[in-house]
C-alpha cells in the first residue's frame, strides 16, 4: 500500500526573516511529486508570514510545539487553537529535545498529542532512543516506551492522523546518520509494535526518519521499505539542500 511521502523541515530556534522569504521564494517555484507533502515547521513568530507567503499547495506549514491547554493564563504558552486560526496544519511533538530540557514527559506528550488531534491538527510524534539505550539493547523498550501512552491516551485509530517520526537521539545533529540498515530495521520494529493494536492502521501511518538528514544521504535512507520520508534539521536551514531532500523522497 502507497503511504504518503512527507519531507519536513524542522528549523529549531533558527532562522530570520531572511530564510522565510528565500523558503517560500525556492519553494514557491519547485514542482514536487503529486504525491508528496512537505512541511516547514520554523520558529512561531515566523508562522504566519511563511503561511501567508507560500503559494505551491504541496507546502504545509507545523509548528515545534504547543501548549496542553486550550487558552488562558499560560504565560509564553501557544494554543492549537491558535494554530488553526493562521490555518497551520501540523505539529511537532515530543522531539528529543523537548522531552530532556522541557520536562515533556511521555504523558504530557500523550495530552499534547491528544490536544492537537481534537483540534484539528497533526502531529508529528518523536521518538528515539539514546546512544547508551542503544548499546544496551533497549531501543525497542524506549520505542514502545514512548509509544504506548500516546496509543493509551488517543487510542490506535488517531493515528490514522499521526505521523511519527524516528530520530535516534545520537543522530541529532551530531553528523552521525543512522546506517539505512539500521533505520529501516528500526522504522520496522515500530511499525510491526503499532500493528500489534492494528494491522490496517500501522500501514498508513508515513514514518519518517530523523538525525542528521543530508541531500547525500537521503536517497539510500527514502529508498527503504519502512521509511516515508525525513525530518530534516541543520539541512532544512539551507533552501537549495533542503529542496534537493524533498525531491528525493
Ligand atoms: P538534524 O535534526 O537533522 O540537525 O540532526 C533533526 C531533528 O532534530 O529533527
Amino acid at each position: 500500500m502507497s503511504r504518503q511521502k512527507i519531507v519536513a523541515a524542522n528549523w529549531k530556534m533558527n532562522g530570520n526573516r531572511e530564510l522565510v522569504e528565500q523558503m517560500y521564494h525556492g519553494l514557491n517555484q519547485e514542482s514536487f511529486n503529486a504525491e508528496q507533502q512537505v512541511i516547514i515547521c520554523p520558529p512561531a513568530p515566523y508562522l504566519a508570514s511563511l503561511q501567508a507567503n507560500i503559494s505551491n499547495n504541496q507546502v504545509a506549514i507545523g509548528a515545534q510545539n504547543i501548549s496542553e491547554n486550550e487558552k488562558g493564563a499560560y504565560t509564553g504558552e501557544i494554543s492549537a487553537l491558535m494554530l488553526k486560526d493562521l490555518q497551520v496544519q501540523y505539529v511537532i511533538l515530543g522531539h528529543s529535545e523537548r522531552r530532556a530540557m522541557f520536562h515533556d514527559s511521555t504523558e504530557l506528550v500523550a495530552e499534547k498529542v491528544a490536544y492537537a488531534l481534537a483540534s484539528g491538527l497533526t502531529p508529528i510524534l518523536c521518538i528515539g532512543e539514546t546512544l547508551e539505550e542503544r548499546e544496551e539493547g533497549q531501543t525497542e523498550s524506549r520505542l514502545s516506551y514512548e509509544l504506548a501512552p500516546v496509543i493509551a491516551k488517543v487510542g490506535i485509530e488517531s493515528f490514522k492522523n499521526v505521523v511519527v517520526a524516528y530520530e535516534p537521539v545520537w543522530a541529532i545533529g551530531t553528523g552521525k546518520t543512522a546506517s539505512a540498515e539500521i533505520a529501516q530495521q528500526t522504522h520496522k520494529f515500530i511499525r510491526s509494535y503499532l500493528a500489534s493494536f492494528d494491522a490496517d492502521v500501522a500501514q498508513q501511518v508515513p514514518l519518517l526518519y530523523g538525525g542528521s538528514v543530508n541531500a547525500k544521504n537521503c536517497e539510500e535512507l527514502f529508498a527503504q521499505a519502512d521509511i516515508d520520508g525525513g525530518l530534516i534539521g541543520g539541512a532544512s536551514l539551507n533552501v537549495e539542500e533542503f529542496k534537493k531532500i524533498c525531491l528525493a523522497v
